[in-house]
């Protein structure tokens, strides 16, 4: 058992880590300045995936919502259309909760604690917000930093429980002391996403190899501690396309346990024991395998208590989720009249084809 070597000089590598950013971050437009409506819409999207995927996404939305009065003004459709594509769904919705909440007071709250009551507001969001734009001395732990500080330590913490949490979150706290909380949050994020990587990282470029204590032993591939894996489960979801007068229905999922209380299309879902051998396709979100066959109207009318019709070119505002788009992607593909129609659309614009 690995233990937790306390009380260490941190000091030199704090200075070299400090140092190392100076020179090496990348000029990321969160980075820009220290707009905390920026910083927090960056930080959200930022736990979803790497830094380069959500490039397009932020300048995007940030392009469609400046300010923070503007997201807060904006209806929930749009925001959810803006953020289509980065998943877990639940966040922009907060995030659009959260700016009501904050547009409504006089300046952006600059401490963790306080920013902790918004909806999404968690320990890290919080934190990362109040150190990066505010410089509230607090460590940010994302899974980057847990990473670092997992080698640096060569702590084997079952990191994902909440004590061993607790402890890590004292840990990054110690590394902003006697430095700007801003300089070194960033720095133990750019040092995880671009040295201390989940493979193959380049430990011979970093900046704290000197005093860490996985480096040059075969610790570092096997820190931090994985995480045990959640058994994959199978579902069937047979969406029903109902589509009258340009106008699509929707029922809000109650039941099913992806994508829940979100309106998706009308349908059944239920849960097997092993992947069926025909569906039109499949979609995976976190460890739900589902396996989806579209299937056409039907005469009967909904029983379920809420539904809504939406008119089919704003669906996207509706329900973004790439689960549904991939059903109606499917079902505009399997239109004979629909494709012929683009067949003979090309062909008109193309002179070369017969
Ligand atoms: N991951 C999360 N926040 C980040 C940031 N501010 N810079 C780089 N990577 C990050």
């Amino acid at each position: 058992m690995l233990t937790l070597k306390s009380k260490m000089d941190i000091k030199p590598a704090q200075k070299n880590l400090v140092e190392w950013y100076a020179e090496n971050h990348r000029a990321l437009p969160w980075r820009q300045n220290r707009d905390p409506y920026r910083i927090w819409i960056s930080e959200t999207m930022l736990q979803q995936t790497t830094t380069t995927a959500v490039i397009p996404f932020f300048e995007r939305f940030v392009e469609r919502f400046p300010t923070l009065k503007s997201l807060a003004s904006a209806p929930v459709e749009h925001v959810l259309e803006a953020w289509a594509g980065l998943g877990y769904y639940s966040r922009a919705r907060n995030l659009h909760k959260a700016a009501i909440a904050l547009d409504a007071l006089k300046e952006f709250p600059c401490r963790h604690d306080q920013l902790a009551d918004f909806p999404g507001f968690g320990p890290y969001t919080s934190r990362s917000v109040s150190s990066l734009a505010f410089d509230e001395p607090v460590g940010v732990v994302d899974g980057n930093v847990i990473r670092v500080l997992a080698r640096f330590y060569a702590a084997d913490w079952d990191w994902w429980q909440s004590k061993a949490r607790a402890g890590i979150q004292a840990l990054a706290d110690e590394w902003v002391q006697g430095v700007s909380s801003y300089e070194m949050n960033q720095a133990l994020m750019e040092l995880g996403r671009t040295i201390c990587m989940p493979k193959s990282p380049h430990c011979l470029l970093c900046p704290v190899r000197k005093s860490c204590k996985s480096f040059g032993t075969g610790l570092v591939a096997r820190l931090p501690k994985p995480k045990p894996k959640r058994a994959r489960e199978f579902w069937i979801w047979e969406p029903r396309l109902e589509i009258v007068k340009g106008r699509v229905l929707l029922e809000k999922n109650t039941t099913v346990p992806f994508l829940r209380d979100q309106w998706l299309l009308p349908g059944t879902a239920r849960r097997v024991n092993s992947k069926p051998k025909t569906f039109d396709y499949k979609h995976t979100i976190t460890h739900h395998d589902i396996f989806v066959t579209v299937k056409g109207p039907e005469s009967q009318h909904i029983a379920a208590n809420q539904i809504q019709w939406v008119q089919l070119q704003e669906i996207r505002q509706y329900v973004p989720a790439s689960l549904v788009q991939k059903a109606f992607a499917h079902h505009a593909a399997a239109q004979p009249g629909d494709v012929q129609k683009r067949a003979k659309k090309l062909r008109a614009r193309s002179p070369a084809h017969p």
